[in-house]
């Protein structure tokens, strides 16, 4: 016979016992207390979100937490706290990048597996280095898109749309030694047919969704979600088309492609090859795409700004220098200091890349900037969150205006408060040759060309910080 009683007071208890954590986690860090059954998802899910975090932080604190459904996630935007996490190693959070899993794969971003990470993290920065030969590169792309604008001499071109198609077609040539050919699929009615760039528009938007709530993967029951799938294949099919055709090939090129595929077998499978292509191709062009486009904006709404930059490349004479080591020596801080804290500042205001999500291993306490200690929990999902963080006042005074100068002579940014590329052991592979791009397209645009737009900029969390809508410009030679 089974002892109900005992069976009703061990129910109670487990209910007690479920009840008392929920509150203990709800009064765990300031937040939102959002809905009672779904916390903040609703927020969350939103394409403004970053406006969200931002006025949580200024709400609530520099550390606050949120819930998703009844998982709380905590923000750090403290300096002191984000330094000593990331010192300390903390390891990214398992739960989170398998929601980033489907499109990542094996690829960098989402390999947890320290051994297999160093050695990938090796071979693809060794691929990164030359920089000469990319400056080479980018300035055959920055041809191609003058070629393209004199044939639209004076009208409004989709710079959102064209952003992306250069920097896809860089990235691909510099990593891969592959021609993309995106730019030709903007025809001349500016008309957008190019396979890859409809892709990332179905997967990018929901990919931060399933990195928030990965069990949106788990259980695709939203049409959004297996939509991203179908488009998440079909960019394998074509990486593996890539491998296959590369494979094919008799004479091998020194590019990151053949190293990779010339490990299928030992440290690669041909899965992991092909994860490394989409995450290198994604991350690689999404936020430097993003960046520039920002960029532009920025410039056109500080016309001071882009005389200053322009004055500053004249003087160090950018214009007539074709040796790519000369170009990247005039674009270093030293020799462009004003260019330099422009690009700073776009990416403090709009900086594409969130940051990173690390895993609390047991229970830590830290010391936050007033001195206050602060205890984390075993599994506590900590995101050491950029945007809130450039946006608070006490790191940037007049956080909501642009203000390049501040990056300017003896800088007083804290250590910790400013990482649009992460930092750490696993910050952005690409950051060296992202700046790279985004100096030498804006110097570019700022020597050739003059250019308007009656268009306002809209932002959206879709996966980055990316524009909403179309952003035209129009260009004219100068
Ligand atoms: C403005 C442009 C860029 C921004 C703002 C940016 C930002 C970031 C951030 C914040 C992370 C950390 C993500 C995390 O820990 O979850 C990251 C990681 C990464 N980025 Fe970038 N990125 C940019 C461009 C690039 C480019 C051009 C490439 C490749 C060519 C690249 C490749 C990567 C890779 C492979 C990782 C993962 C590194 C690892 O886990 O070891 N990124 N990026």
């Amino acid at each position: 016979m089974i002892d109900f009683t005992n069976v009703i007071v061990a129910l109670f208890f487990t209910i007690i016992i479920v009840i008392f954590t929920y509150y203990k986690k709800r009064t765990y860090f300031p937040g939102p207390e959002g809905n009672f059954l779904c916390g903040s998802e609703v927020e969350l899910n939103s394409p403004k979100v970053h406006l969200h975090w931002v006025y949580w932080m200024k709400t609530y604190g520099l550390i606050f937490r949120v819930w998703s459904w009844w998982n709380p996630i905590i923000y750090v935007c403290d300096a002191k706290v984000i330094t000593a996490i990331i010192e300390q190693k903390l390891p990214k959070h398992g739960g989170f990048y398998e929601g980033f899993r489907p499109l990542s794969g094996l690829g960098l971003f989402s390999q947890l597996k320290e051994s297999q990470w160093k050695h990938d993290r090796k071979i693809i920065s060794e691929a990164l280095r030359d920089k000469n030969s990319q400056v080479e590169i980018f300035q055959k792309h920055l041809n191609n898109v003058s070629a393209f604008l004199k044939n639209n001499d004076h009208r409004e071109v989709d710079f959102t749309k064209l952003s992306v198609l250069f920097t896809l077609d860089i990235i691909g040539e510099v990593l891969f030694d592959c021609d993309f050919k995106s730019l030709e699929r903007f025809n001349e009615k500016l008309e957008l047919n190019c396979p890859i760039y409809v892709h990332l528009q179905n997967i990018l938007p929901e990919l931060l969704k399933c990195g928030v709530s990965p069990w949106r993967i788990k259980i695709p029951i939203f049409s959004s979600t297996r939509n991203m799938l179908r488009h998440i294949k079909e960019l394998q099919r074509y990486a593996n088309e890539m491998i296959k055709l590369r494979t094919e090939l008799e004479s091998k090129k020194e590019c990151l492609l053949d190293t990779l595929i010339s490990e299928i077998g030992t440290t690669q499978s041909l899965e992991s090859v092909r994860d490394h292509i989409i995450t290198l191709a994604v991350a690689g062009c999404d936020p430097t795409a993003n960046s520039i486009v920002f960029a532009m904006y920025e410039l056109m709404n500080n016309p001071e700004c882009q005389e200053k930059i322009c004055k500053e490349l004249e003087a160090n004479n950018y214009i007539s220098c074709s040796n790519p080591s000369e170009m990247r020596n005039i674009l270093h801080r030293s020799k462009s200091p004003i260019l330099n804290s422009f690009v700073n500042e776009v990416l403090r205001m709009h900086g594409p890349g969130f940051g990173t999500i690390r895993t609390c291993p047991f229970k830590m306490s830290f010391t936050d900037s007033n001195g206050i200690g602060i205890e984390f929990n075993p599994g506590d999902p900590l995101l050491l969150w950029n945007y809130p963080t450039h946006h608070s006042e006490k790191y940037y005074a007049a956080a909501d205006k642009f203000i390049p100068e501040r990056f300017i002579g003896e800088v007083l940014i804290e250590h910790g408060s400013y990482f649009p590329f992460s930092f750490g052991e696993r910050r952005c592979l690409g950051e060296n040759i992202a700046l790279l791009e985004i100096k030498l397209v804006l110097a570019h645009f700022i020597c050739h060309y003059n250019f308007q737009t009656k268009d306002t900029l809209d932002q959206q969390t879709c996966f980055t910080l990316a524009p909403h809508g179309q952003f035209r410009i129009i260009f004219t030679s100068k």
